[in-house]
């Protein structure tokens, strides 16, 4: 089977190879061979791929993938030749809280993700996809947007009538804005480009803030809520845009701390987290069930991912390219 590769530290997307590999084993007790149809592009295979994330050297990497079973193994319940699966983020963690093991059973990080064609793995590394989504609207869902459901829905609990302010135009954040319309909530959306915007009011977007000529965006967030606050932020940026994000939400409201993209520390304005009552929680993505919950949540109010590009396989360094360059808008998908 065709396969991508890191290749010798430190990492650069030139040195991205395309190899040959044996095919993935028959699948034993409680296992399923997996034919890979679709990964997606998230920011943590980005920082993989470069060598931001020190990994093994060979690494495949891409923690989503998404594609059809093909072979199952003795006991198999759950799936039968021919369904649809897509991966979750941690193999390991089936639910209740975080595990400990980090990201050292994280497929494309601390051990081979899904930049191939095919994997034999136990049941339970994937869940079921949403009724009729595409193998690549399927691998857009195990980081980008089970991250965006745990940050609205099981680390808060948005309701219809709440305010949620998302950043920027990625792949988290337009499935918190997709999913903070489906709850009822109404959205303020940030980016850096003013078409960008107009395409994230298509997509429910209730006010716009273009972050870039706004530097005070958080002020203009207050000001956009009545002087009330937001009841939670989606923050993908960090240590760059926490302030202004402190200063958009309401007291006692909610902060989910998920990305990096403005920095990885910096100051942090303690007494305005204090006399606000904020709750600035850290996640990493999700549980296996949080997985299976978002699914349904999916299908009940019928979201489907937004996908602005498309690469084969054999162009993965392109498709990074891509999204260091800024030019895409939700997700971007590789179809191997
Ligand atoms: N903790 C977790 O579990 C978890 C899970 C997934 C992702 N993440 C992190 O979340 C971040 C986003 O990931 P992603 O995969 O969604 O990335 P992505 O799809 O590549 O999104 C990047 C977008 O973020 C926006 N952006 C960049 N800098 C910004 C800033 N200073 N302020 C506001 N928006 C900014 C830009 O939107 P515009 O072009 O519209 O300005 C850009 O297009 C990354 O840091 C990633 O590592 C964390």
């Amino acid at each position: 089977m065709k396969a991508i590769r890191t290749g010798a530290t430190p990492s650069t997307l030139e040195a991205l190879e395309l190899v040959e590999l044996d095919d993935a084993s028959a699948p034993g007790p409680g296992e399923i061979k997996v034919a890979l149809k679709a990964s997606s592009l998230n920011y943590h295979d980005y920082a993989v791929v470069v060598g931001m994330i020190p990994s093994a050297l060979g690494r495949i990497p891409m923690s989503d993938g998404a594609g059809e079973v093909v072979a199952v193994g003795a006991g198999v319940t759950e799936y039968k030749v021919g369904d649809a699966v897509v991966s979750t983020f941690f193999p390991d963690w089936l639910d209740g809280g975080p595990p400990q093991t980090a990201f050292t059973r994280v497929p494309g990080d601390g051990i081979d993700g899904y930049a191939r064609q095919a994997v034999t793995a136990p049941t339970h590394w994937f869940t079921r996809v949403p009724k009729g989504y595409s193998h690549a609207e399927a691998a857009t869902l195990t980081c980008a947007g089970l991250t965006a459901w745990r940050a609205l829905f099981v680390d808060n609990a948005i309701k219809p009538g709440d305010t949620v302010l998302v950043q920027g135009s990625g792949g988290v954040s337009i499935f918190a804005l997709q999913f903070a319309k489906a709850a009822g909530a109404t959205v303020i959306a940030t980016s850096s480009s003013g078409e960008k915007l107009e395409r994230l009011k298509d997509l429910g977007a209730d006010h716009l803030i273009n972050y870039k000529e706004i530097q005070a965006w958080g002020v203009k967030a207050l000001e956009l809520t009545g002087g009330k606050g937001v009841d939670c932020v989606v923050e993908i940026g960090g240590a760059g845009t926490l302030d202004q994000s402190m200063v958009a939400t309401r007291v006692g409201g909610h902060v989910a701390l998920i990305g990096v993209l403005a920095g990885f520390a910096g100051p942090v304005q303690t007494a305005l987290l204090m006399a606000k009552n904020l709750r600035v929680q850290g996640l990493t993505v999700g549980s296996r069930a949080q997985q299976l919950d978002m699914i349904a949540g999916i299908e009940a109010n019928g979201i489907r991912p937004v996908i602005s590009d498309h690469f084969p396989l054999e162009r993965l360094a392109d498709a990074f390219r891509h999204q260091a360059a800024n030019k895409h808008f939700g997700k971007i998908c590789v179809d191997i």
